[in-house]
């Protein structure tokens, strides 16, 4: 029963890559691979949010500068940067520097959508061995991927350590989703609960969500220019499919080892059957969530801020011919 769960698990495991030896075949079983895992984040809210929410945030940001440098954490397939951002990058003379944990998907968005002003990188948010150190971003765009981390203040506060001053962050977080259900049933339960041990306190995946994320951003230093949380819904072809996005984002899952995920994919599945009273797996699964929605700017140094009201002041003095 569980192994359809694990045909599009994203995760590669040590002994994936010693097997992958670069042979025609083993590259055709490798695209057959990420095809399946595309496909599968294509035909989930995901693609849908992506659509709806990487144009609202590019037009809430400012894109006046030019040679920026634009980080899109959890890049996944590359289409949404490829397809959202890069027109204003490319506009800019900036570049996009797309970072994902997925060793496949980064491959497959470098494979897929290759261009000049797009570098393709591996990389974790919350790791010590972030691979853009070296600098800071103007902006940073993160669509439904502070989820997928244990600590969403973590990824917060690294997203304002990454920006320059005056930098720009997007982020979308799906919240109030059956995921978050299963985690917190999961964090009650004998059997499982150890691997749930970081789950945040329940209140800050109520309704109070949004102001929790707003006090964050506040604490870290943020300016926030927008926050809002939008009722979705959204259908998935069925039960499976439904657990098999669960499975493949929940980064509590994560720390289960292989040789339990069988007995865990099989209580998951008779808990959604329970809790949403769904008698076949097969069967379609409405789901309902909260898409929070935010753009903060990490305030600009006191010179930045001098020099642009200064700015201001002697084009004005110029327009009206003042020495
Ligand atoms: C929900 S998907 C978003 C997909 C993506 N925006 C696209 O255009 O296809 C979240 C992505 O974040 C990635 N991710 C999860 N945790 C991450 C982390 N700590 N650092 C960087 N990326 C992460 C996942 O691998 C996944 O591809």
């Amino acid at each position: 029963m569980a192994s359809f769960l694990r045909r599009f698990s994203s995760s590669s495991t040590k002994s994936d890559k010693d097997n992958n030896a670069v042979t025609l075949v083993h590259l055709e079983e490798i695209r057959d691979h990420q095809d399946r895992i595309v496909e599968e984040m294509n035909t989930n809210f995901i693609h849908r949010d992506e659509e709806i929410y990487a144009p609202l945030l590019v037009r809430d940001m400012k894109w006046d500068g030019f040679k920026e440098r634009v980080l899109h954490c959890g890049c996944g397939s590359g289409r949404t940067g490829f397809t959202h951002f890069l027109p204003q990058i490319y506009l800019h003379d900036s570049h996009l520097f797309a970072m994902d944990t997925s060793e496949q998907l980064v491959s497959y968005a470098a494979m897929k959508y290759p261009h000049a002003s797009v570098t393709y990188t591996v990389g974790d948010v919350t790791s010590d061995n972030f691979p853009f150190k070296w600098t800071t971003f103007d902006k940073i765009f993160a669509i439904h991927v502070l989820q997928c981390v244990k600590d969403y203040r973590g990824g917060l506060a690294r997203f304002f350590d990454f920006l320059r001053p005056g930098g720009q962050l997007g982020v979308t977080y799906a919240t109030q989703l059956f995921t978050d259900f299963l985690d917190r049933e999961f964090s009650h339960d004998e059997k499982w609960k150890n691997y749930f041990e970081d789950l945040p306190e329940e209140s800050e995946r109520s309704e109070s969500f949004q102001h929790a994320f707003h006090t964050c951003l506040d604490s870290l230093g943020f300016e926030v220019k927008k926050i809002k949380t939008e009722p979705m819904e959204y259908t998935f072809p069925s039960l499976e499919k439904a657990v098999v996005y669960y499975i493949g984002t929940s980064p509590y899952v994560k720390g289960i080892p292989a040789e339990l995920r069988d007995p865990f994919e099989e209580d998951c599945l008779e808990k959604m059957t329970t809790e949403f009273n769904i008698s076949q797996i097969s069967d379609p699964f409405h789901a309902t969530y909260d898409c929070l929605v935010v753009v903060a700017i990490k305030p600009p140094a006191e010179e930045e801020k001098h020099e642009k009201s200064g700015g201001k002041l002697k084009s004005l003095r110029s327009r009206l011919s003042l020495p």
